[in-house]
């Protein structure tokens, strides 16, 4: 198990799915955590897990000083920004909407890259010198594209390369600040559950496109979250790391 012992960490999307088993997660391995959501219910999370919890629409780019700040005050530094609050809107390069378009962009690529631009100022300044690891959560619909969800799709593309970005501004700064892409699979959280009660069967379809056989469980997807945000992988940065049972390792036919 990684050792986060010492270190602090901002988690968005807590109130659910791999957010919650993140925020269980980094704090089983020994990491102050902050919690946030749209979703107020995400405190109950919290408090079951020993986190502190805010408030927070990622999409409000104004705020994220702000619950950087408070992460700041709670525990005196930032090492560890998981960027999870995503969310879909099922609609293809047909029907989707300038308002759907800029709903998903606003939370999955303009909430992310403004939590990656706040998290890095604080992270510069951490006692000790600049340290910290940032993880955006990508997809695998960045890699292969589902037809009826343009929007979600492309967002998560573009947090693939925000990260990249991200990891090589930071390395020729000679910040000690990884920045990484965990992508998930399908996994059994809020997301998929919305989707099956618009396609019914959708999931056991999901789970079927991997050799696996079954969808991930959100602590598993965590678990490679809590990996990158430990001091195991110092040369990691700029990384992807997929975590899909293998559903893009095998060939379509079989
Ligand atoms: N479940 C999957 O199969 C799957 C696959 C690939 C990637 N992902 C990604 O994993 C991440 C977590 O999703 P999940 O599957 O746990 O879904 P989920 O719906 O269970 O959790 C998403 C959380 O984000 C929160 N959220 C939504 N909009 C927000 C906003 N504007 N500000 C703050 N919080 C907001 C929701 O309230 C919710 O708690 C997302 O980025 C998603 O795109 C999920």
């Amino acid at each position: 198990m990684p050792d986060l012992s010492g270190k602090t960490a901002i988690v968005t999307g807590c109130a659910s799915g791999i957010g919650a088993a993140t925020v269980r997660r980094l704090r089983a391995d020994g990491a102050e955590v902050l919690g946030t959501d749209i979703d107020p219910s995400g405190e109950t999370v919290c408090t079951e897990a020993g986190a502190r919890f805010a408030v927070q629409d990622v999409a409000d780019i104004a705020l994220w000083p702000e619950i950087v700040a408070q992460a700041g005050e709670a525990f005196g530094r930032l090492d560890i920004l998981v960027n999870n609050a995503g969310i879909v809107v099922s609609l293809s390069i047909e029907d989707v909407t300038d308002e759907a378009w800029d709903r998903v962009y606003g939370v999955n690529i303009k909430g992310t890259m403004a939590g990656c631009r706040a998290a890095i100022a604080a992270m510069k300044e951490n006692p000790g010198g600049s340290s910290g690891s940032i993880i955006n959560i990508a997809s695998t619909s960045a890699m292969a594209a589902l037809p009826n969800d343009v929007a979600y799709c492309s967002s998560k593309g573009a947090v693939r390369v925000l990260s990249k970005s991200v990891a090589t501004h930071c390395a020729k700064q000679g910040y000690k600040i990884r920045c990484n892409t965990v992508i998930p699979g399908a996994t059994e959280t809020g997301i998929l559950h919305k989707a099956e009660e618009e396609i019914p069967g959708l999931m056991a379809a999901v789970a079927a496109t991997s050799p696996m056989n079954r969808l991930a469980d959100p602590a598993e997807t965590a678990a490679a979250i809590a990996f990158l945000a430990s001091d195991e992988c110092p040369f990691m940065t700029g990384a992807e790391l997929l975590v899909d049972g293998g559903a893009l390792s095998i060939h379509p036919g079989f």
